[in-house]
């Protein structure tokens, strides 16, 4: 089986080499049943996390919305999550995935009470994608088919794998979600928006993910003196913009180049270029948090 995450992992609380034996899951766990789990992506910055504890708080959300238990608390998980990094002496730009399900059951829709959920970790080596950061991408309006419980980043993607891979045939790399008219965000990743200056993205409510990256940039924004709003928008509102793109932990900012048939950039990106400058240089400031 070809692997591309380093060998140490973390599972159930241990760190165990998947080299020498491979974790054994059982069938009926409720997260390979059901997709009954949530989990969470951060990255490492020459081995050092970043905006890790908003990745934790969000991880913990999603755990509470989905009536999960957390084996541990946040200060065990951060522990573990250190030794994940230090037994595989990991020292470069990669991200971690962790992932948490209920536990094993005979499959039941009824969840039972007091279940040992499952979890795990492991590190994915993951360059800096400098190549989408500077040059960006196509993408291509979609219907967001998606549940009405976005905000819980749950283990449910099927809805996001079947978007992305019908648009990458047609050759677009991201999907412009629209629900009801309006634009909520990526398949995998938050979609802002530059029109006359300000940045607009629609409001973190249960329509959307929470990015970090989205929250981030937000903040980025106020300090460089651009102006933000969180509020909905349409289609058309897209197509009469300057500028667009998508953020997400592992690709950061990228711009968007064309959309469909229907918007191409002309402009220069200016309020991008600032962005992705100001996000760089947090990403190696020490002691980000
Ligand atoms: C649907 C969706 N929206 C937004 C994001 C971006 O979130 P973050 O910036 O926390 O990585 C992701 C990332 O996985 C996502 O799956």
């Amino acid at each position: 089986m070809k692997s591309v995450h380093k060998d140490w992992i973390l599972f159930n609380g241990s760190i165990v080499n998947t080299k020498e034996k491979e974790p054994m899951i059982s069938l009926e766990e409720r997260g390979l049943q059901f997709g009954d789990g949530v989990y969470e992506v951060f990255r490492l910055y020459d081995g050092k996390p970043h905006l890790l504890d908003l990745h934790l708080d969000r991880f913990f959300r999603s755990m509470e919305e989905i009536e999960l238990e957390p084996p541990f608390s946040k200060e065990e998980l951060i522990s573990q999550l250190q030794q994940l990094i230090e037994k595989n002496q990991f020292k470069e730009d990669g991200n971690v995935y962790i992932q948490i399900s209920r536990g094993v059951q005979p499959r039941n829709h009824l969840f039972e009470l007091n279940l040992q959920p499952t979890y795990y970790a492991n590190i994915v080596p993951f360059p800096r994608p400098t190549s989408l950061i500077e040059n960006g991408i196509k993408a291509t309006a979609a219907e967001d088919i998606r549940w009405h419980r976005c905000h819980i980043k749950s283990l449910n993607l099927l809805p996001n794998i079947m978007i992305k891979n019908k648009i990458a045939k047609e050759g677009y790399y991201e999907a412009i979600l629209v629900r009801n008219g309006i634009v909520t965000e990526g398949c995998h990743s938050n979609f802002f928006i530059v029109k006359n200056g300000t940045l607009i993205t629609h409001p973190a409510n249960q329509f959307i993910l929470y990015g970090i990256t989205r929250h981030h940039v937000i903040s980025l924004a106020k300090q460089l003196n651009i102006p933000v709003e969180e509020r909905q928008f349409s289609l058309q509102e897209v197509y009469e913009a300057e500028e667009c793109f998508f953020t997400a932990t592992p690709i950061e900012i990228v711009p968007v180049t064309q959309i469909g048939k229907d918007w191409y950039q002309t402009e220069e990106q200016r309020v991008i270029k600032k962005l992705q400058a100001a996000y760089k240089e947090s990403v190696y400031t020490a002691n980000i948090k």
